[in-house]
């Protein structure tokens, strides 16, 4: 039988997942099938408890679903614990331990930032301290930048978050600090937007001088959410990057996760640049 997976949220409509896995499949030769599934509001689990019995082996969670998904694990990986969230659950059997939770959006964002930039010895700005921040920050950490600054329109979100990787920062030797947006500092080697300022269509929440020329800009908004990002970097002579190849990414490690295979991410992500691109060309 061939198993079957999905993506779990609300919405689900737009999800590029299906499109990711599928090609993932195909170039590995695993036998699976990749879904959306659409989960009321108020039924995450349910829905998800009748996906598994229904003989579903596993699922990515995405908005607004990624806390509660962490509660309903039996076992995390230790980057899902400091998370405090997991994007991804594998349906292991009672005797296996039960579902297994894990969290592949940090590694995902690293390993797409270093298809473009080392982070080592970097000095980072990580915009934002809600739910996509604390999904990834550890990661980062776990990438020995020289700097990483948190800033936040709510300071004190951003000192919570600090507070809770200061052990693991410590442990890596990264200067671990949280800030306001403004007065965050000048000169920043590389900068990651997880604020949802994009999705509202509100202007880049940080001023351009807290970058050095030449710096990578990241947002990991993708489509239409990321253009006013991506316009902002290249009028201020940052390299722009949007969020499709830490989607990508993501996905290839939860593929892993789930199927012990690594998939190349590289042909994936460009497929899906080229997908893009010709549809945003087709539409009038
Ligand atoms: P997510 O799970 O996508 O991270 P969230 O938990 O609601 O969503 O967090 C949204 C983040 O974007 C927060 O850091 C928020 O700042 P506050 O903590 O001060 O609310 C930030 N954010 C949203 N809109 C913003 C804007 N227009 N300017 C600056 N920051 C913004």
């Amino acid at each position: 039988m061939t198993d079957t997976y999905v993506i779990a949220g609300n919405p689900v409509a737009h999800s590029r997942s299906p499109e990711i896995h599928a090609m993932f499949a195909a170039q590995t030769g695993e036998d699976l099938v990749y879904e959306r599934l659409l989960c009321p509001l108020d039924a995450f689990e349910a829905t998800l408890r009748g996906f598994a019995a229904a003989g579903g082996r596993g699922c990515n969670i995405t908005v607004p679903f990624k806390f509660e998904a962490h509660a309903l694990a039996a076992r995390l990986s230790p980057r899902a614990r400091l998370a405090g969230a997991c994007n991804v659950l594998r349906f292991d059997t009672e005797a296996q331990g039960g579902w297994f939770g894990d969290n592949s959006d940090g590694i995902g964002l690293r390993r797409d930032i270093e298809r473009v930039r080392s982070l080592g010895g970097q000095r980072l700005l990580l915009l934002g301290a809600g739910g996509a921040s604390a999904g990834v920050l550890g990661s980062l950490i776990e990438g020995r930048p020289a700097e990483i600054t948190l800033a936040n329109r709510s300071v004190d979100k951003a000192q919570a978050l600090v507070a809770g990787h200061a052990a693991l920062a410590a442990e890596q030797g990264v200067r671990l600090r949280a800030s306001a947006l403004d007065g965050c500092g000048e000169g920043f080697d590389i900068l990651v937007n997880g604020t949802s300022a994009s999705l509202g269509g509100a202007a880049v929440p940080v001023a351009a001088s807290a970058l050095r020329p030449g710096a990578l800009a990241l947002d990991m908004m993708y489509g239409p959410a990321a253009q006013g990002f991506l316009d902002w970097a290249t009028a201020h002579g940052f390299e722009g990057r949007d969020g499709l190849g830490m989607l990508v990414e993501q996905a290839a490690e939860a593929f892993y996760i789930w199927r012990g295979v690594r998939p190349d991410s590289a042909p994936v992500l460009a497929a899906l640049r080229a997908s893009i691109a010709q549809k945003a060309a087709a539409t009038p």
